[in-house]
């Protein structure tokens, strides 16, 4: 993995020059920065960081955030990090992180699939930002009602039963096995998040779908101010462009909520390469993702209701 890493965030203030001075002179800390912003961490666990498209001073990264995740499971939100990192050790922090059972709106598999190096970094990265004693909210059981904004998905069947579960030999063979560059690009896409959204039926697999269906597009809508989106089949997308300009079109990429282009606009160039390399060799492109409706139009479940958390 590389380590010459974009360091300054978009924005200004006296958050990031700190900072990102202190990652400058540490790569293990520049590395757990980028981990974490390329994760996408930040989108869940700071407050006011999607409203403004990342631009949050660091010194209050990852302290919380009250919007909460509700389902069948009752209403979670996303804690203080800074908290947990302070009331571990690096190894401590290593062992949870990859072992960790959260409830659903934390999409544990990401973490579960980050290198134990990887999580180190973070985890110095986070310290780096210092303590903080924010408290985190307490969830909140499925008959309470939220009094903070909250995020929360209709599906078909309000259950969360899953199809049974895949033959393991299925779901881990990748078309990245021996090959540095795909397993570069895999991990990227893994730890971005990207699946998440991207693909159907991820996040309700945990995380366990074989890449035959990876990133062929999301089938939940997203239903905002902004209407109702669909994330794109992205290997359409990549099928339509050279590796050049994939690097050119995802520097400058700005889409709809909830894309977080913020965090892609800082993925270091071979990554990109990488993912766009990785998505090419997983074959046929399939369907597009079903188009965007406008404004006041509810779609059939699937779907996502955000509430007021881009800034558009
Ligand atoms: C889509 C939103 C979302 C994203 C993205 C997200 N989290 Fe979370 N996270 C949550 C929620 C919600 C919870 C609380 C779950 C619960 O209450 O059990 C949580 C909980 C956690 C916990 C457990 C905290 C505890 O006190 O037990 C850890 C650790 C964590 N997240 C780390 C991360 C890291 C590292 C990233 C980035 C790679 C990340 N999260 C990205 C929503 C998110
Ligand atoms: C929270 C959900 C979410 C996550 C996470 C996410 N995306 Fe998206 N993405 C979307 C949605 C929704 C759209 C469609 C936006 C629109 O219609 O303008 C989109 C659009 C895009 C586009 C533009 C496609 C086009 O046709 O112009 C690209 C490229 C993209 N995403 C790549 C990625 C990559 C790479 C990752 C992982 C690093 C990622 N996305 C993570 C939801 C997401």
């Amino acid at each position: 993995m590389s380590l010459s890493l974009p360091l300054i965030a978009a924005g200004s203030g006296a958050g990031y020059a700190v900072a990102a001075s202190q990652a400058a002179t540490d790569p293990l800390i520049a590395r757990g920065r980028y981990m974490v912003v390329t994760g996408q961490c930040n989108n869940c666990h700071t407050e006011r960081y999607q409203q403004t498209a990342g631009r949050v001073p660091q010194s209050e990264w990852l302290t919380g955030r009250g919007v909460g995740h509700r389902g069948v499971w009752g209403t979670t939100y996303p804690s203080n990090l800074r908290q947990n990192v302070n009331r571990m050790s690096e190894g401590e922090w290593v062992r949870y992180a990859a072992t960790l059972k959260p409830r659903p709106g934390m999409p544990v598999w990401s973490v579960r699939d980050t290198s134990p190096a990887d999580l180190a970094a973070m985890y110095r990265f986070i310290k780096s930002l210092g303590p903080s004693d924010t408290p985190s909210r307490l969830a909140l059981p499925p008959e309470a009602a939220p009094t903070t904004p909250f995020v929360r998905t209709i599906l078909e069947t309000q259950s969360l039963s899953r199809p049974a579960p895949l033959d393991s030999a299925v779901v881990e063979r990748s078309v990245a096995a021996e090959n540095p560059t795909l397993a570069r690009g895999r991990y990227g896409l893994v730890t971005g998040q990207c699946n998440n959204c991207h693909t159907a039926n991820y996040a309700l697999q945990k995380g366990r779908l074989p890449e035959a269906e990876w990133l062929k597009g999301g089938r939940i809508g997203n239903v905002g101010s902004w209407g109702t989106t669909y994330a794109t089949n992205l290997r359409i997308k990549v099928a339509a462009l050279s590796e050049e300009q994939w690097v050119a079109y995802i520097q400058k990429l700005k889409a709809k909520p909830p894309m977080p282009w913020w965090g892609l606009r800082e993925t270091d160039v071979q990554d990109l390469r990488a993912m766009y390399q990785f998505i090419k060799a997983l074959g046929a492109p399939g369907e597009p993702a079903p188009g965007a409706l406008p404004p006041g139009t509810k779609p059939a479940p699937p779907y996502t209701e955000w509430p007021a958390l881009f800034s558009e």
